[in-house]
C-alpha cells in the first residue's frame, strides 16, 4: 500500500458526518442511546485519522466523554472530527458532536471527545504517519494541547 510520510495539514482530513437518529437509537426513555453517539464519535475520529495515516487504524485511548444534554429521537447529529496530534506512530482527534431540531432549528452542543489512535503496517504493527502540519493559530494551540494529553496518557501508562 502507498503511503507518503510529507507532512500535512489538519484541513487535509477533517471530516464531517451527519446521521437522522432514529427509533432503534433510543434508550429506554426514550431518547438517544450514549453508546451510538459513543460508536459515531469513535468512527468518526478513526475516518479522520484514517485520512491523514492512508492506512487502517485502531482505537487506543478514548478520553472522558460528558454527555451535557440529552439527544431526542428525530434530532440530527453532526459529528466533526480532526486530527490534532501526531506522534511517530500515534494520532489524535477531536471529535466534537452537534445536534440540531430539524423543525426549530435549535442547536446544540452536546459533546467534545479526544480519543488515540495507531495507524497499522500491513503485519498489523503500528507503521510510521506523516507528521502534521499546523496551519492556523487554532490549530497550533490545540496541537499542544494535544501533547500535554499525550503525555499525561503515556504517563498513567507507566
Ligand atoms: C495499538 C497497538 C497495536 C499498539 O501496540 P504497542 O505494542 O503498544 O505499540 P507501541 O508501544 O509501539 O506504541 C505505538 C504508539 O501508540 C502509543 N500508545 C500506546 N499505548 C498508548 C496509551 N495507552 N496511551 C497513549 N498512547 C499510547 C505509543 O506512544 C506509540 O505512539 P508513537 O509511535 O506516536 O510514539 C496495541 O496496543 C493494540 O493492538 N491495541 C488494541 C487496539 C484495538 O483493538 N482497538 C479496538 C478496541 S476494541
Amino acid at each position: 500500500m502507498y503511503q507518503s510520510l510529507q507532512p500535512k495539514p489538519v484541513s487535509a482530513s477533517r471530516i464531517s458526518l451527519a446521521q437522522l437518529s432514529q427509533p432503534e437509537n433510543a434508550n429506554i426513555l426514550g431518547n438517544v442511546h450514549g453508546g451510538w453517539i459513543m460508536k459515531l464519535v469513535d468512527e468518526a475520529g478513526a475516518l479522520a485519522c484514517m485520512r491523514h495515516a492512508q492506512r487502517p487504524v485502531v482505537t487506543v485511548a478514548i478520553d472522558s466523554m460528558v454527555f451535557h444534554k440529552p439527544i431526542r429521537i428525530g434530532d440530527l447529529v453532526f459529528i466533526t472530527a480532526g486530527v490534532t496530534y501526531v506522534g511517530r506512530t500515534s494520532l489524535e482527534a477531536e471529535v466534537y458532536v452537534e445536534t440540531e431540531n430539524p423543525f426549530t432549528g435549535e442547536r446544540i452542543e452536546t459533546n467534545t471527545a479526544y480519543l488515540l489512535y495507531v495507524a497499522l503496517g500491513d503485519d498489523g504493527r503500528p507503521v510510521p504517519v506523516p507528521p502534521l502540519l499546523a496551519e492556523t493559530e487554532e490549530e497550533k494551540r490545540k496541537l499542544e494541547e494535544a501533547r500535554q494529553r499525550q503525555d499525561r496518557r503515556l504517563a498513567a501508562r507507566k
